[in-house]
């Protein structure tokens, strides 16, 4: 199984966390690919059996620029990724009240849109509260890593 990650970031903090992470799913024994940029052929050439965005929001409420583009490529060519699981690392800073990690909730949507099926909740990572992204996001990855080993030999 192939697991992709895709990272959107402005400042840097969302590409160290999906190092992170992607350091952690490889230890765990999986087959994970990490490019900071992702070419929409590039992704549908990796064909991925599963997907972890982790995305920071901009602007007002907004994905970066480069998801941006991304996720608009992928919504026009809607690649049949129906039933490959997903999961979802937002970063935002709750100080933007409605638009709290709300490139999370568009990317959800787009998630939505291809088939993909949700492994679990979404994590919110709050940088009004914490400075440590990575490491606080390595709970939920162990997590995710074990939903993933379920799915698999389900
Ligand atoms: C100009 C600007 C706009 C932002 N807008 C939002 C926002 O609408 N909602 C939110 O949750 N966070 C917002 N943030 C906070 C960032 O998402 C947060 O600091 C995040 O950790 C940055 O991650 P990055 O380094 O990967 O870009 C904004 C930050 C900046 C500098």
């Amino acid at each position: 199984m192939q697991l992709v990650i895709i990272s959107g970031t402005v400042f840097g903090t969302a590409e160290d966390v999906a190092h992170a992470a992607h350091e952690k799913l490889l230890k765990a024994g999986f087959q994970v690919s990490y490019q900071k940029q992702w070419q929409l052929d590039e992704l549908l050439q990796a064909d991925p059996a599963a997907v972890l965005f982790v995305c920071s929001t901009t602007g007002m409420g907004e994905m970066p620029p480069a998801m941006q583009l991304l996720a608009k490529q992928l919504d026009d060519r809607l690649p049949d990724w129906a039933g490959r699981p997903y999961g979802i690392i937002a970063l935002g800073d709750a100080g933007y009240g409605d638009t709290f990690c709300a490139a999370g909730d568009e990317l959800q949507e787009l998630a939505g849109l291809l088939g993909l099926v949700e492994l679990q909740e979404m994590l919110r990572l709050d940088a009004s509260a914490t400075v440590t992204q990575a490491a606080d996001a390595m709970p939920w990855v162990a997590d995710f890593a074990r939903e993933l080993r379920a799915w698999e030999q389900a």
